[in-house]
């Protein structure tokens, strides 16, 4: 059977531990020569080394995506080496807990520049590759089911908000181009995991990295064809779309909205419309009443 990435070249960021360790190694099997980068410099060398060591194909990258010029070098690289780029999975990224309260705009800037900026830079540079050889290409980002809101990770959430805003509209923008754009939002027991007690309840040793590999794999495949501006999300054992946000009706219509009219729109028609909010889908106290069970 023919290889799912014969003859392609793929970039992972973050491809040092973690999930994107996995990603690399799970490619380069499936038959791509890979771009292994981590700003953990001896990390990305040693996952490549392990590629080279089973015969495939991989250069390391120590390069912070969070750097715009560094960004545009992974990419450089991947061309240099193997001549070409048909892949970019964009994995590299920073996570912490703090409630909102207690957050501070130094970490908050960090986790945003390597989060958001980060997938931006090396996701642009890709692209203007794809453009400039017209061959097409696939990008997988990695955004998170936390883009939908948990508690005590506003800023992580809002990056990978950010993640899934750039998915769906790079999609958009790529398809003229032949380039696919989707997103995965995984859970695995990581670095990341082991640093929240939260997360290790809900992700036990055995949702390993590799179980989250085949569904980028087939992501970065023409066997995708077709497929682009996708959310999807993988647990290990679940694997599922997660719904586009979307312009709710009703839409009332006025000429203007003064405040009264504001109100009396809540009450008389959003009151029994509003939405459960956050990963958790949390019920808004106005309609409580109507969905708490009664005593
Ligand atoms: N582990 C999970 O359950 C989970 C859940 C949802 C989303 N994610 C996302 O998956 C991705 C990988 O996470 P992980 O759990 O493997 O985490 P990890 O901490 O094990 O690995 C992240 C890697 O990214 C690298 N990195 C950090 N900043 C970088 C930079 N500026 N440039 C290049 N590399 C950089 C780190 O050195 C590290 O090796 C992240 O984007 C994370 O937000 C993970």
């Amino acid at each position: 059977m023919q290889e799912l990435l014969a003859d392609k070249a793929v970039v992972v960021t973050g491809a040092g531990r973690g999930l994107g360790e996995a990603f690399a190694l799970h490619a380069a099997h499936a038959g791509a020569s890979v771009v292994v980068n981590d700003v953990d410099g001896p990390l990305a060398e040693a996952t490549a080394a392990t590629i080279r060591a089973h015969g495939g194909r991989a250069v390391p990258s120590a390069a912070s995506v969070a750097d715009a010029e560094q960004a545009d070098g992974i990419v450089e690289t991947c061309v240099r080496e193997f001549g070409r780029i048909d892949g970019l999975v964009n994995n590299a990224g920073l996570n912490y807990e703090a409630l909102p309260w207690q957050d501070d705009a130094a970490r908050a800037r960090e986790l945003i520049e390597v989060n958001v900026l980060g997938v931006l830079h090396t996701g642009l540079a890709a692209l203007r590759e794809m453009h400039r050889t017209g061959a097409g290409g696939a990008i997988v980002n990695i955004s998170s089911g936390a883009s939908l809101g948990q508690r005590a990770l506003g800023a992580y959430a809002a990056s990978k908000g950010a993640v899934a805003s750039l998915t769906y509209s790079w999609a958009l923008d790529a398809e003229q181009i032949g380039v696919r754009v989707n997103a995965v939002c995984p859970l695995a027991h990581t670095r990341m995991v082991w640093n929240s007690e939260r997360s290790l309840r809900n992700c036990p040793p055995e949702r390993t990295p590799s179980r989250i590999a085949p569904l980028v794999l087939y992501l970065l495949s023409d066997a995708a064809a077709g497929i682009t501006g996708q959310l999807v999300r993988c647990n290990g054992p679940q694997l599922h779309l997660i719904g586009q946000p979307h312009l709710k009706e009703p839409i009332l219509e006025r000429e203007v909205w003064d405040t009264e009219a504001v109100r009396e729109a809540f009450d008389e028609v959003f009151g029994a419309h509003l939405e459960p909010y956050g990963l958790e889908k949390r019920v808004p106290p106005r309609l409580r009443k109507w969905t708490a069970r009664s005593a």
